[in-house]
Formats: C-alpha cells, sequence, structure tokens
C-alpha cells in the first residue's frame, strides 16, 4: 500500500533538499527544484555515474539537444507508441489514467488476477471495467463515464514562427546518441563494443505526476547505450578481457523472475540460464551493480525484475527494472533493455542514411544493451532508504556514501571569536585547495550544528576550539559513531 510520507520528509522540507517548482503559482504538478542540498547530491551521485561507466576503457559521454524534430520520434517510435491510456472527467476535465485507476482498484481487492489481466486490456476492456466498477475522477471524485482514449506523454512545440515542423521535448536522452552514433565511431576512433553515454533532462507530460521525484514531468536520466557485434563473442573482445580478469559476472546480484520474489543469483547463472540475451547485457547489469556500491548501496538492498513480454517498451526486446522498496512501495531506478538494432535500423530508414558502420572491415549495424538511470528516483531512493531515526541521538540524519555526501566536511568554530574565526576559515581554504568541500558554521550550539550536520549526512564534523589555537589540533567528530577524536588540522586529508 502506497504511503505518502518518505522516511526522511522532514529533512527535505527543513534543509530545501528539493520543493515543488513555481510554487507561488500553484499548478501545474509533476516539477521540482532543488536546494543546495539536493543538488549537491545529485551532482555527486552523476560524478559517481560518470567514474564508473562514462569513464570505463571504450566508453564516451556526450551532450545532444533536448528538443527533436517529429522524424526523429517518429523514428524512435515514441510518436505512435509512447501513450498511456486515459478517460478524460465529464466533470472537472481531469485526464485519469486509466491503468494506474484500475490497478489501485484492484489491489484494494487483493485481486491479483485481474491485476495480470488489465496487463493485456485493450482501451475497450478498460473502458467497461470503469463503468461497471464505477471509479471516480481521481481530480474530483465524480464516476467517469467517458471514452478511454491514447494521449501522447510527448511536449510538442515549433521552432521558430511556429509554421515550421512540430518539434517536441526528447522522453528519454537516448535518442540523441543513436543519431549521433555514426560520426562519433568515426571521428573518435571508436571499436565495438563501444558505450556511448549521457546525462541530461527528460520530459514526459505525465497525466497524474505523483510521488514527488518518482513521477516527474521533467527529469534527469544517466544513460548509456553500448553498441556491439552481435555475431563477435564476447570474451574476443576488450569488454570480454575486463570482465574475465575482474571476475565481473561472479557478482552475487537479487533476481526477481516474472511473478516472482528476488532471491540471490550470480551475472553469470543469469547468462547461463537465458534469463538474460547476453553477456554484453550482463556487463550492463554488471555496471549498474558497480554503480550501485559506490553510491552506497549493497546488492541486497535493490533487485533487478525480469519484466512480462506484455509490459517490454516498445523498442526492447528483454528488460530487466531494478527496483528498491521506499516509502512509497516499490520503485522502479533504473531499466537495463536489449534494444537490439531497433533505433539505428529505423533511423537509418528515417532519415536515409544508413548508420550502420565497419567493423574489422565487414559493415556492421550494431545491437545495443541500454542501461537507463532515473537520477531524480534514485536520489529519491537514497533520501529514503539511507535515513536513520536516531533516537538515542534524538534527531533523524541521512547515513550517505562519503562520494554522494553533499559536503566532505563541516567546519564549526566553538564559538564566534575572531581568533577561531580566522583559524577555521584557514582551514577551510586548506581542504578546499585539497578539493575537499566545507559546510562553515559559527551560529547556535555545537550540538545543534552536529544536529545539521549529520541530517543532510556530512560524514565529518572539524571543531575549532580555545587548544586549537595553542596546538593546532581539531575535533573530528564522525557522523555513525558520533564519536571524537584530535587530530593536528593540517594531517586532515
Ligand atoms: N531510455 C529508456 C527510458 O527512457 O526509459
Amino acid at each position: 500500500m502506497e504511503k505518502s510520507e518518505l522516511r526522511s520528509e522532514d529533512i527535505i522540507k527543513r534543509r530545501s533538499i528539493f520543493y515543488k517548482a513555481f510554487s507561488i503559482y500553484g499548478e501545474p504538478a509533476g516539477f521540482y527544484d532543488f536546494g543546495p542540498i539536493g543538488l549537491a547530491i545529485k551532482r555527486n551521485i552523476e560524478s559517481a555515474w560518470r567514474k564508473v561507466i562514462p569513464e570505463h576503457p571504450g566508453f564516451i559521454e556526450i551532450e545532444t539537444t533536448t528538443l527533436a524534430p517529429e522524424p526523429v520520434f517518429k523514428a524512435s517510435g515514441h510518436l505512435s507508441t509512447f501513450t498511456d491510456p486515459i478517460m478524460v472527467c465529464g466533470s472537472c476535465h481531469a485526464g485519469n489514467r486509466t491503468d494506474k485507476l484500475l490497478e489501485s482498484f484492484y489491489s484494494k481487492k487483493n485481486d491479483k488476477a485481474a491485476i495480470t489481466a488489465l496487463r493485456k486490456m485493450d482501451l475497450n476492456g478498460m473502458e467497461t471495467e470503469i463503468k461497471k466498477n464505477k471509479i471516480k475522477c481521481e481530480k474530483c471524485g465524480v464516476e467517469l463515464t467517458g471514452k478511454v482514449e491514447y494521449f501522447n506523454l510527448m511536449f510538442k512545440t515549433h521552432a521558430g514562427q511556429g509554421t515550421s515542423e512540430p518539434m517536441y521535448l526528447r522522453p528519454e536522452t537516448a535518442q540523441g546518441i543513436f543519431m549521433d552514433f555514426k560520426e562519433l565511431y568515426r571521428l573518435n576512433s571508436l571499436k565495438l563494443p563501444c558505450g556511448i553515454c549521457q546525462s541530461g533532462k527528460a520530459y514526459r507530460n505525465e497525466i497524474s505526476p505523483r510521488q514527488q521525484l518518482v513521477r516527474m514531468r521533467e527529469f534527469t536520466q544517466m544513460e548509456a547505450e553500448l553498441f556491439y557485434d552481435p555475431n563477435a563473442e564476447f570474451s574476443k573482445t576488450l569488454l570480454g578481457e575486463y570482465a574475465k580478469s575482474n571476475h565481473i559476472f561472479d557478482t552475487k546480484i537479487l533476481f526477481a523472475a516474472s511473478g516472482k520474489e528476488p532471491d540471490e543469483t550470480t551475472i553469470s547463472e543469469l547468462v547461463k540460464s537465458k534469463k538474460v540475451p547476453n553477456e554484453y547485457f550482463a556487463f550492463m547489469i554488471y555496471k549498474d551493480y558497480e554503480f550501485m556500491r559506490s553510491i552506497g548501496f549493497e546488492y541486497k538492498e535493490y533487485w533487478f525484475r525480469e519484466i512480462e513480454k506484455e509490459e517490454l517498451p516498445h523498442y526492447s526486446r528483454c528488460n530487466l527494472d531494478v527496483e528498491v522498496e521506499t516509502s512509497y512501495g516499490t520503485i522502479e531506478i533504473t531499466g537495463i533493455a536489449d534494444r537490439g538494432t531497433f533505433d539505428l535500423q529505423s533511423h537509418s530508414k528515417i532519415s536515409g542514411t544508413d548508420l550502420s558502420i565497419m567493423n574489422a572491415e565487414e559493415k556492421v549495424l550494431p545491437s545495443v544493451a541500454e542501461l537507463s538511470i532515473g537520477l531524480d528516483r534514485m536520489l529519491l531512493a537514497i533520501l529514503d532508504k539511507k535515513a536513520v531515526d536516531d533516537k538515542e541521538r534524538g534527531w533523524k540524519w541521512l547515513k550517505l556514501e562519503k562520494a554522494i555526501a553533499p559536503y566532505d566536511y563541516s567546519i564549526f568554530p566553538l564559538q564566534k571569536d575572531d581568533k577561531l574565526t580566522e583559524m577555521a576559515m584557514k582551514i577551510n581554504a586548506h581542504l578546499r585547495k585539497k578539493g575537499l568541500k566545507c559546510n562553515y558554521s559559527d551560529s547556535a550550539s555545537i550540538g545543534k550544528r552536529y544536529a545539521k550536520s549529520d541530517e543532510i549526512g556530512v560524514a565529518n564534523a572539524i571543531t575549532i576550539d580555545y587548544q586549537s589555537l595553542e596546538d593546532n589540533t581539531v575535533t573530528i567528530r564522525e557522523r555513525d559513531t558520533a564519536q571524537q577524536r584530535r587530530v593536528k588540522w593540517e594531517a586532515i586529508a
């Protein structure tokens, strides 16, 4: 059952980690702004992703436009298939997602068979069920009696004065990568298998934005497309060498087979049992595991869920969703998709430019394995899962992995005093020169300042007191244990 509060809701609000955009004007919903702490954590998650994925040998990162003309989305399939079924309320005219309304109706009755049947239900079937069960409009509560229709989720606009061909805000960053692939391959001396990555905004005109960062209309994706020759044996490629020498396929993960609970397995078991199409796809599972580990997730805190055929996105032959349990219930934070040659083939056809490349003197149209991570959802999952409700300490705090904490150190002169301030500023400059990020505060009691530092996940606080002026030592207090030790400040790294 869906709950309405994250475990760190109070911290999120108090510290403006994220908040509704343009709230002074009210609507529309589904847009969020990020305050300094939220932005710093987001950037750190992105840096962790960059280290593990775009900076992997054979991978590159690019940036493409967020707007693209109509033929791009004709080729990608989004124009015809990126739709949600909706029924417009006859009274308040709000659009209602009929699949979601029915899902919630059946869940309340614990009718699992109906939920399964819903996956294959067409528009007429949904309309009959909505009317038969007298389901009401989510917004105004009036019974729904209209028609169920498909609604395209892309935002449409025009370049110039509006007489030109329509353009759309991209619903995924991936299309820019597919369009540029051939030129990037040539100009960057890439060899198959190779990865092209992009982090950036994507847009979906969700009918019912909900659960804060879970379903937004403007959000950030971190996507990586691995291009490979489907006829080339993985073990004979550079990635294959990397996988073998680092034993990456022995990695333990949780896997939830279709309709089953998550269970422990290894990546190589998934390949052997043909639960995943090939080792290239398996490599992307490992990259996700490595990324998750770098931002502080144990492998038992999330799982890879097999997606049933009826639920596959239009471009995918096989999908694993990465899921975590949060206060909002299970949420999908990442998708791994076997896109095959769908996109390159389609762009070749619609654009008239053959996107196949020469690889080892053979013409190849590469296949693609995609790892697509939702950055905002990842932040939300972290803020929920890493919140510690510390009764002993008397305050709630975030147990963030050091790599993603908004600051490396909090710096606290014991009290307002020119000599303490001078030394604190000297230490601040020393740490900044080392590339470390510090948070400075000289107001409130030291206990309150520790609480404020803990609650945003800073791993260590440095306190400068009068002894510091005598012997150049400071106190370092650790967030996780609340223990303190004295060290020479010049030795802090
Ligand atoms: N590129 C995959 C997605 O946007 O879901």
